[in-house]
């Protein structure tokens, strides 16, 4: 395995695309992740079509379909009641994309012979993967490959490649074999927890093969999950030519023979599905494979490459954010967004993994990251895609109340932490079941949803249960301290830094939050939807007096604040531990996880993320603004940002308290987190929730905005680097564009009649077709 430090890649500047225009073992197996293409459901690691015969452990074959799991029990050496049982790990499945190429009896090969010209795009516009090369054989034959491969966002299953070959300096025979193969298996994790299973071997049992035609498919069953897969492709050349089948093992190949005449282009197409039992009854499978791949080849590469570049068009229409004047973060946060869309699960049943589809890193699970990093992006952009992620937490209601019966929680509901399907899957219970927090985490974003979109179908059909039967926890872990104060003990907030502590601050103050909220809400299903109220209470078995318990365990709720230094304590013990030795820390020991036990780093003050620091995002009206600032000022001293999770929060931050050069620099640690790789590891999978923060560090950071009680705030500022930046968010159903420039702020209402916002403190109301220029102060 290559060190991380030395996977870099340098692309040129471009806004609306990555671009690479040489090939380099040194920097494949990270730009394998980046060049991934994905549609939220499928997931294509930027492998080549041809295989790669680069040095060992330079390249990660990666086919990942979002929600196909397979499980394994977890083995604890010491065991102990209640720990989560089963691990759930996305699955590797078949290769569909192999193609390789013969021409006469040389085979294409990247390290053979030699590569007269290379370039390849992903291209944020048109969703397409473009790669054309000129190569010439060890014998001097030379030839143009261009493929291009696109995941289609408007069919979950597929994707299409089509692959053009001409020779260039000779007549002959050229071989094209379309391979679909079965042979694959999961990465082994080692030592770090943010790789990869710890599963070894191949995990998908063969059940049939079938070839004929241009078609092959192989069906497959998870040992353990059960679950039955057919990964099926199709292909095709144009012109006359010879086709044979071969099968080895679970290797299944169709060969294409044409006599290939000097300048003129050899064109083949392949189209891949997936459909597995997750979605549809297992004797379905097959047929509709066959039926989609049919259609595809019916509607021909062309025509899917024109639909995926409308719908892209419709998303950049809505989610660009424009950023003059500085084409590396232009360039990161199209990179982001582009990456989020292609990662996050829309269908209800899947969600949005820490490392979306692009790589095996954290096993394919779905963490906090998603309603308090990934959800406001998608809220504020794609609605409908943030409706189908509380949709997943609704579909995952029934297993979080086994798991709060599992932890001797005689009612309610209490989250995974990290999960697949639904059931808990943490097995290092310290830095992963003990964040309780995850529950306020989702109320939050049902809270987010509510206030933007004022949907009251959706909480009186999943919103108002999730939030009551989840506030429930709080009162179930809770008690009255001595002082008739609410404490939370042995819990572990945001900063995996620190665990099981008494009062996490951020845990805290989400539970007063949340507890406020359920207890609102119960008021208001009382007055306005009786009967609806009547129906959730039974289902939930909820007593009369139990909203009322909510609010007074809310009301006096510690929040553990230091008179002395005027902070926030993170917990009642982080102040009094002593401070981690940084001065004495050498880089190479960055990050501390892979370098010290748990146990030494819970001693220390120091902080992996953000913290405190997120409470004063997300609870942003509590605090003054003096408070703030210090807070910071304490926390940024202590903390490493060794999750990629945290410069994103401090950007925002820095930007609220008036330091713009941190809030610049912790952006653009942000932005280009993945494309620089500046963590290390992003040859095992993009940072989502990083992307995600991205975003927000634009429009929560940058231009200041709070939506507050389902009002938008902005207290716009326009960094010294930059020109001008404009974004566009959907709220309360109207389209609000955000334009900063110079010294003054733009509003302009594209959709709606009417919006009400606050600009740097005033009120003012926005019509259609009026915008409003305002000043930034
Ligand atoms: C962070 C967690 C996060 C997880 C997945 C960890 O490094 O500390 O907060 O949920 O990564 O992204």
């Amino acid at each position: 395995m290559l060190p991380a430090d030395t996977l870099q890649h340098t692309f040129p500047l471009d806004p609306w695309c990555i671009r690479e225009t040489s090939f380099d073992t040194g920097s494949n197996f990270l730009d394998e992740t980046l060049f991934a293409l994905g549609n939220g459901y499928i997931g294509l690691r930027g492998t080549h079509e041809e295989g790669y015969g680069g040095p060992v452990g330079t390249s990660r074959e990666g086919n990942f379909l979002n929600g196909f799991y397979e499980s394994e029990p977890i083995q604890y050496p010491e065991n102990a009641y209640g720990l989560a049982r089963t691990n759930q790990f996305m699955l590797n499945v078949p290769n569909l994309k192999g193609i390789a190429l013969w021409i006469e009896d040389e085979c294409f090969d990247f390290m053979a012979g030699s590569l007269d010209s290379y370039e390849r795009i992903l291209d944020f516009r048109t969703g397409q993967l473009l790669r054309k090369l000129e190569w010439t054989s060890p014998q001097g034959r030379r030839v143009a490959i261009t493929s291009r491969r696109i995941v289609c966002f408007d069919n979950k299953h597929l994707f299409a490649i089509s692959y053009e070959v001409t020779p260039l300096n000779f007549s002959g025979r050229v071989w094209l074999v379309s391979a679909l193969d079965g042979v694959v298996k999961n990465l082994e994790a080692g030592d770090d927890p943010r790789v990869g299973s710890a599963v070894s071997g191949p995990s998908l049992e063969m059940e049939d093969a079938q070839q004929w035609a241009h078609f092959s498919a192989l069906v497959q069953r998870t040992h353990n999950s059960g679950f039955k897969l057919v990964s099926a492709e199709l292909s095709g050349m144009e012109g006359p030519h010879e086709l044979r089948f071969a099968r080895n093992g679970l290797r299944l190949e169709q060969s294409y023979a044409v006599a290939a005449q000097q300048g003129q282009t050899v064109r083949f197409h392949k189209y891949g599905v997936y459909y597995s039992s997750r979605d549809y009854a297992e004797d379905q499978l097959l047929g509709l494979s066959k039926e989609a791949l049919s259609i595809a080849q019916a509607q021909g590469f062309s025509a899917l490459a024109q639909r995926q570049e409308a719908y892209l068009a419709d998303f950049w229409q809505q989610a660009d954010v424009e950023i003059a004047g500085d084409d590396a973060l232009q360039q990161g946060i199209r990179f982001n967004q582009f990456h989020l869309l292609q990662s996050v699960g829309r269908d209800g049943k899947t969600n949005i993994s820490a490392k979306g589809l692009t790589g095996e890193g954290y096993e394919g699970h779905y963490f906090w990251d998603t309603e308090i990093y990934i959800f406001p992006f998608f809220l504020y952009n794609k609605p409908e895609i943030a409706r189908k992620l509380l949709d997943y937490r609704q579909a995952g209601l029934p297993f979080a109340r086994e798991r709060a019966r599992q932890m001797s929680h005689a009612k309610g509901a209490l989250y995974p932490w990290r999960t697949i399907a639904g059931e808990e899957c943490s097995a290092y219970f310290p830095a992963g079941s003990a964040q309780y927090h995850i529950n306020a985490d989702i109320a939050y974003s049902i809270k987010m949803y509510m206030e933007a979109t004022g949907d009251t179908t959706y909480l009186l059909q999943s919103g108002a249960e999730i939030v009551m039967d989840t506030a429930r926890i709080w009162l179930g872990i809770g008690s009255y301290n001595r002082d008739g104060a609410f404490v939370i003990n042995q819990v572990t907030g945001p900063d995996e830094y620190t665990a099981l502590v008494n009062n996490n601050y951020y845990t805290n103050a989400m539970a007063r939050m949340h507890l406020h909220y359920a207890a609102a809400i119960a008021e208001r299903l009382q007055n306005q939807y009786p009967q609806d109220y009547a129906r959730i209470a039974a289902a939930m078995e909820l007593e009369a007096e139990e909203p009322e318990e909510w609010c007074r365990a809310a009301d006096l709720m510690l929040l553990p604040y230091d008179q002395r230094l005027q902070i926030h304590e993170q917990d009642d013990s982080f102040l009094s531990k002593k401070v981690w030795d940084f001065a004495n820390t050498p880089k190479e020991n960055y990050p501390l996880l892979l370098n010290y036990h748990p146990m030494v780093i819970y001693r220390h003050q120091v902080c992996k993320q953000a913290d405190v620091v997120l409470a004063l995002l997300l609870l942003s009206d509590q605090f003054t603004a003096e408070d703030k600032k210090r807070d910071f000022d304490y926390y940024e001293a202590v903390t490493t940002h060794d999750s990629s999770l945290s410069s994103c929060i401090y950007s925002i931050i820095a930007s609220e308290v008036g330091y713009a050069d941190k809030a610049y620099d912790y952006f653009m640690e942000t932005a280009r987190l993945d494309l620089d790789n500046t963590h290390g590891n992003t040859h095992y999978g993009v940072h989502t929730a990083a992307m995600a923060g991205t975003w927000m560090g634009v429009a929560y950071g940058f231009a200041g905005m709070r939506v507050i009680d389902g009002e938008a705030r902005f207290a716009p500022k326009l960094p010294a680097q930059w020109q001008h930046y404009q974004f566009r968010i959907q709220l309360h159903g109207c389209l609000l564009q955000v334009r900063v420039e110079g010294e003054q702020t733009e509003y302009r209402l594209l959709k709606g009649e009417t919006l009400e916002l606050t600009h740097c403190g005033k009120r003012v109301q926005l019509v259609q077709d009026a915008p409003l220029r305002l000043a930034n102060h």
